[in-house]
């Protein structure tokens, strides 16, 4: 079972300045819940009990949105809004969190080795905090813990991209082994598309064993001067198999403007209360 996972959060969120100025993108909200709550849901969803966050300067509100509040419970007791104390009691006891402080913001390569003596000798799941994955049936880490479970070797969630924006993401080259699995040939972060081996993009929820530490030891910095998370798993791949899974759901990458508007969109009109009538209004929008 894969019982630990972790969220890096460290980041400036500068894409999606001045809304992130004071507050962290994580806690931006899609709908009427942060960005980093749907990714926590996911994680608890696929049987993760403990998770890690690595935070930096400026993250305080993440802390505090899954911390209790008394104050604000009671309130709502006080008035009787039984529904939203649950939802919000909820939060707060979903799982174990804990927090590191990632010290300089060196990458997300750096922000995983933070990690290393929470996780232990375990495998551990790593989840962007900043993309919301969206299967309501089979949750995208879900997915891949069935895939760890075959091999039991490192697995990270694929998907296809136009090959105009292979430059965005972390890129795998690999075989074709059926039911959506790919054996790793090789991987590369933020190739030009004349370079890219493929188009199977890196989507941001992956399952490592913890011999991924002693690679993020050994790289050196690499794209944009970052220490690469891509950079250690193609390390790795030298003495470890590993694989790429193509999952089934719709990915959200909330830290940019529009697919931060395109995913409240989204999202929005899935629910049963808001959905209707947000369609009708849309509908009239574009008229
Ligand atoms: C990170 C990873 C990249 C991955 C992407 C998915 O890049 O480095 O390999 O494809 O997330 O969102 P970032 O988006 O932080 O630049």
């Amino acid at each position: 079972m894969i019982r630990k996972a972790v969220i890096p959060a460290a980041g400036f969120g500068t894409r999606m300045l001045p809304a992130t100025k004071s507050q962290p993108k994580e806690m931006m909200p899609v709908v009427d819940k942060p960005v980093i709550q749907y990714v926590v849901e996911e994680a608890v969803a696929s049987g993760v009990t403990d998770i890690l966050m690595v935070i930096s300067k400026g993250k305080r509100a993440i802390e505090d949105h899954f911390d209790r509040s008394y104050e604000l419970e009671a309130q709502l007791e006080e008035k009787g809004k039984a529904e939203l104390l649950a939802s919000v009691k909820r939060i707060s006891s979903m799982a174990n969190i804990h927090f590191v402080w990632q010290k300089d913001l060196n990458g997300l390569g750096d922000a995983i080795s933070y990690a290393k003596y929470h996780v232990g000798n375990e495998p551990f799941a790593v989840l962007l905090g900043d993309t919301i994955m969206d299967n309501p049936g089979d949750p995208v880490l879900s997915q891949l813990i069935v895939q760890y479970q075959k091999t039991n070797d490192s697995v990270v969630a694929m998907e296809r991209v136009p090959m105009e924006k292979v430059h965005r993401y972390g890129i795998m080259d690999g075989e074709d082994i059926g039911n959506n699995l790919f054996k790793a040939r090789s991987f590369v972060e933020k190739p030009q598309a004349a370079d890219a081996p493929s188009n199977l993009a890196i989507g941001g929820r992956y399952i490592f064993n913890p011999e991924i530490f002693t690679y993020l030891e050994q790289i050196g910095r690499g794209v944009n001067n970052e220490i690469q998370l891509t950079d250690a798993m193609q390390m790795m791949l030298q003495a470890h198999p590993m694989y790429g899974y193509v999952y089934e759901g719709t990915r959200y990458d909330v830290g940019n403007t529009l697919d931060f508007i395109k995913t409240n969109i989204a999202l929005g009109l899935k629910r049963t209360d808001i959905g209707p009538v947000l369609a009708e209004w849309l509908k009239e929008l574009k008229m």
